[in-house]
């Protein structure tokens, strides 16, 4: 797509459309990855490893934890970018509050935070006008509805600041910034008894992306566009 096209016909025409995802080799982000791949998307996987040959699939090598492999993976990226899907993240420590430690939250903070947003800037550049930031974010980051026994203090904390940034992303920049719960997913992070699909998250975060009339910018959402309170 080019850096000037209209919103209204730009979004739907994926197969002209260049993707970021990062962590695109595992759970969430493979999915995304495939289901792009498969609706014929240029993708950049930005991730620490690759993951299967795919039509239209780059691997890029990418670290959310340190900001020299962020700069890099972004350094390699020369073309256009439509769209960028911040989807790595770790779940962390789920102990409580008796085994959080300082060093943990911050590292935690670090990848699921600073990375996206140093990732963020360091793409700006390369956005197209109508180009949009989707943070997969969880409902654990709700003030409101993030209310469960997980002793996911460090996960918890991050998300909610991510739900933040989003907002002040929104704020700041042209472009169409959103935050997503994906669901609860049956991934590494969510558990082989987690009740939702990784590739029906993947397949309606995308539908979300492109519809022209989704969800306006600083918006925290589900896969589906219902908003989440904060
Ligand atoms: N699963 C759920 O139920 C659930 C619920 C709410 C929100 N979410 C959110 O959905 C997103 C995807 O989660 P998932 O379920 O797919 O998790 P997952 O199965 O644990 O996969 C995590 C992904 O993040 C990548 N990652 C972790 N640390 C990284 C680092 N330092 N640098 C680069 N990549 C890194 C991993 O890459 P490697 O393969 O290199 O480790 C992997 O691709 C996350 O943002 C998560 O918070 C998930």
């Amino acid at each position: 797509m080019s850096p000037g096209s209209s919103a209204a016909t730009a979004r739907p025409d994926i197969e002209k459309q260049t993707w970021a995802v990062t962590g695109g080799a595992r759970g969430l982000g493979s999915c995304l990855v495939r289901h792009l791949s498969d609706r014929g998307a240029r993708v950049l996987a930005l991730s620490r490893r690759r993951g299967p040959d795919l039509p239209g699939v780059t691997y890029l090598p990418y670290d959310q934890s340190d900001e020299t492999s962020i700069r890099n993976a972004a350094h390699l990226i020369s073309g256009p970018v439509d769209h960028v899907v911040h989807n790595a993240a770790i779940l962390g420590d789920i102990g409580g509050l008796a085994t959080l430690t300082a060093d943990h939250l911050a590292e935690v903070m670090r990848i699921n935070v600073a990375g996206p947003l140093l990732l963020t800037r360091a793409l700006l550049c390369r956005l197209t006008p109508n180009g949009t930031l989707t943070f997969i974010s969880s409902r654990a980051g709700s003030f409101t509805e993030g209310h469960d026994p997980d002793g996911d203090y460090a996960y918890c904390l991050s998300k909610a600041a991510l739900n933040r940034a989003v907002a002040k992303l929104a704020d700041d920049l042209p472009h169409r910034v959103l935050a997503v719960h994906p669901g609860w997913l049956a991934t590494d992070m969510g558990g082989a008894v987690a009740p939702d699909d990784p590739d029906l998250a993947a397949q309606r975060i995308v539908s979300l992306v492109i519809r022209t009339d989704g969800p306006e910018t600083g918006s925290f959402t589900d896969t589906l566009g219902q908003p989440i309170l904060p």
